[in-house]
């Protein structure tokens, strides 16, 4: 073959493949160490299979970023994809015609026939048609511990929440914070959250949340959750921290005992090197033996582009998100559970461990983002926040979040 016809084959080689390396600018909200390292996955996941991943993060929690990404797709600037939560949230932005129907993708890649639970991909499901790749199942009903704190006050590790506050007097005499708390929004709801399954139990918290029972919202049952919420506001007085991060760095420093956050806290104990059971303990459902997690996460969305190049980018990137491979590497550094069963997790920690037997005995309900609005969500972190910064007894709080659901 003469050189110019060589040089011509290699040029055309070189075109197609920069044509099939597509930028694709992704937005979400991963920007602590442990969300960073696993993010990083995904980037180099897309890079290595021909596209290029543009990274944009956005700094802040969700209830910064959220606002953000949907002023960019309904303003005409959209990203190539972006995270928002399992459940509601894109659920407009769907049904104003701006998003990428990922059927196709879905169908020809069996979806349905290996994401578990199965609720994950119909969260992504409008009119029959699937509009997300759902990434990763968090739940936020953990309570981290650090061990050393209580082995230097020669107390034993607490095994669940009274055990948790009953120490609480000897923590804070060492000039410890019991119970570090970020003071934003989310976060409070988070930790009330995590009481409702763990001190209600899971039928009265069903009966609210699933079945919008108000009478056992106004109940027993969730007096005693306004009651640990109470009791939590006291534990929590020092945090002085805002980002979910800075407070989950108080209890890996020493400066405070624990904290009720998320399973995306063990990629900051990762990043810390810190060994789960070793220098820190997690209990899932706050240490209630009957274990109950609800199925928080993450699901990528794609806005429409008119652009096809960028569009078939999105179908692989979207492809590649659920892929066994991408799954694992992800999951273990986020600190979340894979949406599929047929991966190995040869290499979980105790603390996944946890979690996947949770997952595996169907102890999961579904996640505050799947069954209230986002309007009521941001009401009751409202209310949260209020509560948390005064003292507004358990039985008036109560009160008004009854009355906020009741408006759902
Ligand atoms: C959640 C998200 C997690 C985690 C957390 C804190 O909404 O599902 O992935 O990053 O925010 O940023």
């Amino acid at each position: 073959m003469k050189l110019t016809t060589k040089l011509l084959a290699a040029s055309a080689i070189v075109s197609a493949s920069a044509a099939m390396a597509t930028d694709l600018e992704v937005t979400h909200w991963w920007t602590s160490g442990g969300e960073a390292a696993a993010v990083a996955e995904l980037a180099k996941a897309f890079d290595a299979s021909g596209d290029h991943w543009i990274d944009g993060a956005i700094a802040g929690s969700g209830g910064v970023a959220r606002p953000i990404m949907i002023s960019r797709i309904t303003g005409g600037d959209p990203m190539g994809a972006t995270q928002f939560n399992h459940g509601q949230q894109a659920l407009e932005l769907v049904q104003a015609g701006l998003m990428q129907d990922l059927s196709e993708v879905a169908d020809a890649g069996h979806w349905r026939d290996f994401i578990n639970p199965i609720n994950l991909l119909d969260a992504c499901t409008v009119d029959g048609k699937v509009y997300c790749a759902p990434v990763n199942i968090h739940s936020p009903e953990w309570l981290w511990l650090n061990n050393h704190v209580y082995e230097n006050l020669g107390l034993p590790v607490p095994q669940n929440w009274d055990e948790f506050v009953a120490s609480a007097p000897q923590v804070r005499a060492a000039g410890i914070v019991p119970l570090a708390l970020g003071d934003q929004p989310w976060q409070s709801s988070l930790a009330f959250g995590a009481m409702q399954v763990a001190i209600a139990g899971i039928d009265a918290w069903r009966a609210v949340n699933v079945d919008h029972n108000m009478d056992v919202a106004a109940g027993p049952e969730f007096a005693k959750v306004f009651q640990a919420a109470a009791d939590a506001r006291e534990l929590a007085v020092g945090s002085n921290v805002g980002d979910w991060n800075l407070a989950t760095n108080l209890v890996i420093t020493g400066q405070a005992a624990g904290q009720i956050m998320g399973d995306w806290a063990r990629g900051e104990f990762a990043v810390a090197n810190q060994v789960a059971g070793v220098d820190y303990s997690c209990l899932p459902g706050l240490g209630n033996p009957d274990v109950w997690l609800s199925t928080g996460g993450d699901a990528f969305y794609f806005p429409k582009l008119n652009d096809a190049d960028k569009t078939a980018a999105q179908m692989r990137l979207a492809a590649l998100l659920v892929s066994p491979e991408v799954q694992v590497a992800f999951n273990l550094k986020k600190g979340s559970l894979p949406i599929r069963g047929d991966v190995d997790l040869s290499a979980a920690d105790v603390c996944m461990q946890k979690g996947l037997s949770a997952l595996a005995e169907g102890h999961m309900v579904p996640g505050g983002d799947m069954v209230w609005t986002p309007d009521t969500q941001t009401q009751v972190g409202d209310l949260m926040v209020e509560f948390w910064k005064s003292d507004m007894t358990a039985e008036d709080a109560q009160a008004r979040w009854v009355a906020i659901l009741q408006n759902d």
